[in-house]
């Protein structure tokens, strides 16, 4: 049986109670299929409130970003386990935002993926090309190099779900084509049967990130290598998101 798609909302620095809300209320009335998994990913003050609101709805929570340790003196950081406690059940690593962010968050991503793995977060862990490595065509290279450092054998693969996030795709209203798309997805699973092996390869949900809207969420849903989507921008209005979840199924 294939696994569900993974429609996710990054709300980043947006959002409100209001907001929550009124996604509470939408969603209240929509009898979500089993085949999608839907999982918005409110700012760190508003996790507990949105878990409290949207727990009957079948919408999930997650954190667009966890600390590698479960407690300790990292003034500002929020730990897996404290995530846990808000009623998150996914957790966003290595957005291109926050790599952008901090010159040292590459290095602390293996951590972040096993802290959140014990704690029974799903990480989406995301990875994604620069414009000029695009157009050098050094997107399979930098995506192997990324996946390799980021991954061990260790972590059940079925616990993970990898998105493709190209950074110059993302708020910008540009994408690769859709036939880049599968080809890349195809091309990470392939580099992800080399650090688990092909079965457990088969089980890693790999989505698409990068200005994806209820316009083009169809056709990218409709790509036979694409396994969900990771929507920025359209996700923070209740009516652009439920179309979306509605595409996918
Ligand atoms: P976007 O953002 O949909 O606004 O392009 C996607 C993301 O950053 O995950």
């Amino acid at each position: 049986m294939s696994l569900p798609k993974v429609i996710a909302g990054n709300w980043k620095m947006n959002g409100s109670n209001i907001l929550i809300e009124k996604f509470s209320k939408k969603f209240r009335t929509v009898d979500l299929s089993t085949k999608v998994e839907v999982i918005v990913f409110p700012p760190f003050t508003h996790l507990k409130y949105a878990y409290e609101q949207l727990k009957d709805t079948n919408i999930k929570i997650g954190a667009q970003d966890c600390h590698h340790e479960s407690t300790g003196a990292f003034t500002g950081n929020v730990s897996s386990k404290m995530l846990a406690e808000c009623g998150a059940s996914f957790v966003i690593i290595g957005h291109s935002e926050r790599r952008e962010l901090s010159r040292s968050e590459n290095k602390y991503i293996p951590g972040k993926i096993s802290s959140a793995v014990e704690r029974n977060l799903t990480p989406i862990v995301c990875i994604g090309e620069s414009l000029i490595e695009h157009q050098n065509n050094q997107t399979n290279e930098i995506l192997e190099k990324q996946l390799k450092f980021s991954l061990k054998q260790s972590i059940k693969s079925e616990a993970l779900v990898v998105a493709y996030e190209p950074k110059w795709a993302i708020g910008t209203g540009k994408m690769p084509s859709l036939n880049q798309i599968n080809q890349t997805h195809r091309c990470i699973r392939e580099i992800l049967s080399k650090i688990f092996d092909k079965e457990s390869a088969k089980k890693i949900r790999i989505i698409y990130g990068g200005s994806v809207n209820p316009s083009n969420a169809s056709e990218i849903l409709n790509q036979e290598e694409v396994s969900g989507v990771l929507v920025g921008g359209a996700s923070i209005s209740t009516d652009d998101f439920l179309k979306i979840v509605t595409r996918s199924y």
